[in-house]
């Protein structure tokens, strides 16, 4: 079985808490920027994006079923719907929480042709992991991803909200050494940094 499919495995699914088991765990300003956000939607179906954002940051990077659950009770949605929402987007986490720092690499054509493959397997080895995975101390998972856009930079990589490239074996090194001393994790400051520019976009 390829990696590609044991990713998309059902038994990866979030899973829908009992609804007398729903907690809700938004902190007070999560509560408070849901509701900024709904005044910048005609519906509450159509800040489902948004909302589900708020829910990866306020659940520290990734959005369990308990997460999918409060954003489809605050929305007033079913469940399967924010779900079918959540895991048709690569960028949200829905598989298992995913490490400190998420490391996307392109392996798409640009970034192959100027060696991106020696780069995610020097990733590979130096972090024991393989796509999809996450180190058991919980600092990093791997993701392989198509064209980042970033095609001049080639070969580059996401980590949160930066990209990097173009990369080289000493850079990527570096890199790495660095992320393994930033304790704020990248992932949550993404989804974060994604609600702070929808919240001025209503501001507009
Ligand atoms: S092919 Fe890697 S950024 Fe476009």
């Amino acid at each position: 079985m390829s990696e590609l499919i044991q990713i998309g495995s059902p038994n990866q699914r979030p899973r829908q808490p009992r609804p007398e088991d729903l907690k809700l765990q938004f902190s007070e300003q999560g509560v408070k920027e849901l509701e900024a956000l709904l005044t910048h939607y005609p519906t509450k179906k159509a800040c489902i994006l948004p909302a589900l954002w708020l829910a990866q940051r306020e659940y520290d990077g990734y959005l369990s079923g308990d997460a999918i659950a409060e954003v489809a009770h605050r929305l007033e949605r079913s469940y399967a719907e924010v779900e079918g929402v959540a895991t048709f987007y690569s960028l949200y986490n829905t598989a298992h929480k995913p490490g400190l720092h998420k490391i996307e690499i392109c392996t798409c054509l640009c970034c192959h042709i100027n060696g991106a493959w020696n780069l995610r397997d020097r990733l590979v080895e130096k972090l024991g992991i393989h796509h999809g995975e996450t180190t058991e101390d919980g600092l990093f998972t791997l993701e392989e991803v198509e064209c980042l856009n970033s095609c001049d930079r080639a070969p580059c990589m996401q980590v949160g909200s930066q990209y990097y490239g173009p990369l080289t074996e000493e850079s990527l090194d570096d890199l790495i050494e660095t992320l393994r001393n930033t304790k704020e994790s990248t992932v949550v400051q993404y989804s974060n940094d994604i609600v702070q520019v929808q919240l001025r976009k209503g501001e507009a």
